[in-house]
């Protein structure tokens, strides 16, 4: 694609070829941005709206690559029965100043072709309306030709670029860890199990595939970790499988997580650190490169997220203990459906009051009790309440955006846990890790659906995602 100075360039470069090969081809958004008119361009999009008036016809064009539509200008004896709302369009002309305050440029059509007609009738998108992320979220095979859904990706596709952006500015190198492994990283058994599809094979022969069970990944990290024997900073961000509820507005059964593994790390803070100043500079990044599309969202679906978030980024974010928590929860006025116990897991519910209580602002926790966390995470070898160096970030409207924690590296340590849990064989490899060079080291996982829903505001994860799973659609 060219970029809005590649585009001009190139317009330059064609000014004494012959016609057909003079004409480029433009996206919407650097028609729009284009600082001086320009003869022989040619727009591809979608129609969004066609308004035939007595002298003139407008249509407005849409391409994906900005919110705001193109305006077409053309002569009444242009338009067509196939032109449309939603259909594709190919429009040839001259780009020239536009007489309206609100918008640069215009593209005066001098042919205009339908390339793709579009029967409105049945098309579930109308136009001019705004529909409901509800709506759309039925037709996940259309809804990216939805103004939001379109914000919403160019929005996952900036903060995907940022994210790498970020680790790589600060010397991580980037690692792609497994999809499928035979590792149930946090123990907790939310794992699908992979197995081909040969139903042919008979019973006896069915063996597994990788001669063990084999599952997606729940998480990055233990591979990560191997990598941090030899890397000191590594990271990873891809699609993460849970067998967990995916009815609930905060989990789904495969989203994407942002994992990151420090070596030479013995502080906690160490990685609260890193944590914070990823959120800080991927949330600026995605702000400052996308302005209109995240204006969409702080306008229209979250009205106050934008003040509160600004204010997010200015300021430090707070830090309690696990057992701070606890007493703020136990003093708390509120009812809770899960009562507040040290030693339970906090819920969601205690997770938004303890943000609300700090100020609605993103809080850490740390140090949660030795029996909650997976065998991976350093003993604090305090006591009587003893626990482990973890910690999660919680932010508001979500509850927990990430999760981490210095790992064990001490090796007898980690095999008396081990054998404890009965996993000693499994994990052999993971404690060779301990004999050969083992070094003080720990990480962290971001939800990349659950940031981008804080960042804007939205409450359901479905509408963050790019395709949402129904169990009506063929497109699973
Ligand atoms: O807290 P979790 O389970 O941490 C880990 O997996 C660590 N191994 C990460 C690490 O230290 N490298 O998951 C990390 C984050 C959660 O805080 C949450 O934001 C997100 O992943 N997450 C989910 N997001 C959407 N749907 C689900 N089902 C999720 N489960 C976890
Ligand atoms: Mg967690």
């Amino acid at each position: 694609m060219l970029g809005p100075r590649g585009g001009w360039q190139a317009l330059r470069r064609c000014v004494s070829l012959p016609r057909a090969q003079r004409e480029v081809r433009l996206r919407v958004r650097e028609a729009l941005g284009a600082r001086e008119p320009a003869g022989e361009v040619k727009v591809q999009g979608w129609v969004r709206s066609v308004r035939s008036q007595k002298e003139v016809l407008f249509l407005h064009i849409n391409d994906g690559s900005s919110l705001e539509n193109l305006q077409v200008v053309a002569d009444p004896s242009l338009e067509n029965r196939d032109l449309t709302f939603g259909s594709a369009v190919e429009v040839q002309g001259k780009l020239v100043k536009s007489p309206h305050r609100m918008q640069n440029m215009e593209l005066k059509a001098e042919t205009i072709r339908v390339v793709g007609p579009c029967d409105t009738w049945s098309f579930p998108l109308k136009t001019k309306e705004r529909h409901p992320l509800e709506y759309v979220r039925q037709f996940p095979h259309l809804r990216c030709r939805n103004n939001t859904l379109g914000s919403l990706l160019r929005i996952r596709s900036e903060a995907t670029a940022a994210i790498h952006s970020f680790f790589q500015d600060n010397g991580y190198v980037h690692i792609h860890t497994p999809i499928i492994t035979s590792n149930d990283c946090e123990g907790a058994g939310e794992l699908f199990q992979i197995e081909t599809s040969n139903e042919a094979r008979e019973p006896a022969e069915k063996t597994h595939f990788f001669n063990v069970p084999a599952f997606l990944t729940v998480s990055g990290q233990l591979h990560l970790e191997v990598m941090a024997g030899a890397f000191t900073h590594v990271f990873t961000f891809g699609p993460t499988f849970r067998a967990e509820n995916s009815q609930s507005c905060r989990h789904l059964a495969e989203f994407y997580m942002v994992e990151a593994e420090l070596s030479f790390t013995e502080s906690l803070e160490d990685i609260m650190q890193v944590m914070e100043d990823l959120f800080k500079t991927v949330t600026s990044t995605v702000f400052s490169k996308c302005p209109h599309d995240v204006e969409l969202f702080h306008k229209y679906i979250a009205p106050a997220q934008k003040d509160r978030l600004e204010k997010t980024l200015k300021n430090k974010f707070v830090i309690i203990s696990y057992n701070e928590a606890v007493e703020i929860l136990k003093q708390a006025s509120q009812t809770f459906t899960f009562k507040p116990e040290w030693g339970c897991d906090l819920q969601t519910e205690h997770e938004k009051y303890l943000v609300k209580h700090c100020g609605e602002v993103p809080v850490f926790v740390i140090n949660y009790p030795y029996d909650l966390k997976p065998f991976y995470m350093r003993d604090n070898e305090d006591g009587p309440q003893h626990t482990v160096a973890a910690v999660d970030l919680l932010v508001p409207g979500i509850g927990e955006l990430c999760g981490g924690s210095l790992r064990e590296e001490r090796l007898p340590f980690l095999e008396s846990r081990l054998q404890r849990l009965g996993l000693t064989d499994a994990y052999q490899w993971y404690l060779d890790l301990r004999k050969f060079g083992s070094v003080p080291h720990g990480g962290f996982g971001m939800g990349f659906e659950r940031y981008l829903q804080y960042i804007l505001g939205v409450e359901n994860i479905k509408d963050v995602i790019p395709f949402p799973r129904f169990s009506h659609s063929c497109l699973l």
